[in-house]
């Protein structure tokens, strides 16, 4: 019995929610909702990555320091920012893109951000591989995060394997 309770409070510190406080909403027949479904990513994992948003936010200055720290050492990527922008700016753009990613929602103005991500990045002449690169680095960043969480390896794999979907799907839209 003291078991049972135990467990049931550290697996009870995220928020938790229903299926009307995320949105899967994509027109049937896209080759987005056929990415969507052939990831099977599902309202389910949206769920999750909703619940995990507050422990991202209690994280989200070591995550984008990590992010702009790794592109400080290489320098064509310091040059692309400070022609187009600067890393200030940047560390703004980027906490509020990666905290939109935990919102649960995916709908046309998901697609509609990404793809202007995707026209952003080609116009400033960033080479996929560098976009790609950077990425690991968040993932890492997340997975750091969701390690430190108490709660069973089950539950945090099923918050990795969501949050593994939702990278790759902004990976397939942005890089298309
Ligand atoms: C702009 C995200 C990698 C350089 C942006 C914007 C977002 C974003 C959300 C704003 C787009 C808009 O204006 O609507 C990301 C993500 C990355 C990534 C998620 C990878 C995980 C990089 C890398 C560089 C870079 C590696 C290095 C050169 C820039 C620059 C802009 C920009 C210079 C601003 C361009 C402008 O305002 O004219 N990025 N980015 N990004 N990104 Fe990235």
């Amino acid at each position: 019995m003291g078991l049972f309770f135990k467990k049931k409070r550290v697996e009870s510190h995220l928020p938790s929610f229903t299926e009307k406080d995320v949105k899967l909403s994509i027109s049937k027949g896209t080759d987005l909702d056929r990415q969507i479904q052939m990831i099977n990513l599902t309202k389910q994992d949206l769920l999750l990555l909703k619940s995990l948003k507050p422990e991202i936010e209690k994280q989200i200055v070591t995550i984008i320091d990590s992010f702009y720290e790794l592109i400080a050492k290489k320098g064509n990527l310091v040059s692309i920012i400070e022609k187009h922008s600067s890393i200030e700016r940047l560390k703004k753009t980027l906490t509020l893109h990666i905290q939109e990613l935990f919102d649960g929602i995916i709908d046309d103005s998901f697609l509609q951000k990404r793809l202007t991500i995707a026209h952003v990045h080609v116009q400033i002449g960033l080479e996929p591989k560098w976009y790609l690169a950077a990425f690991q680095d968040l993932l890492s960043s997340f997975i750091a995060t969701i390690s430190n969480l108490q709660m069973s390896h089950t539950e945090q794999a099923k918050l990795i394997n969501a949050v593994t979907k939702i990278l790759s799907l902004e990976q397939q839209i942005v890089l298309e």
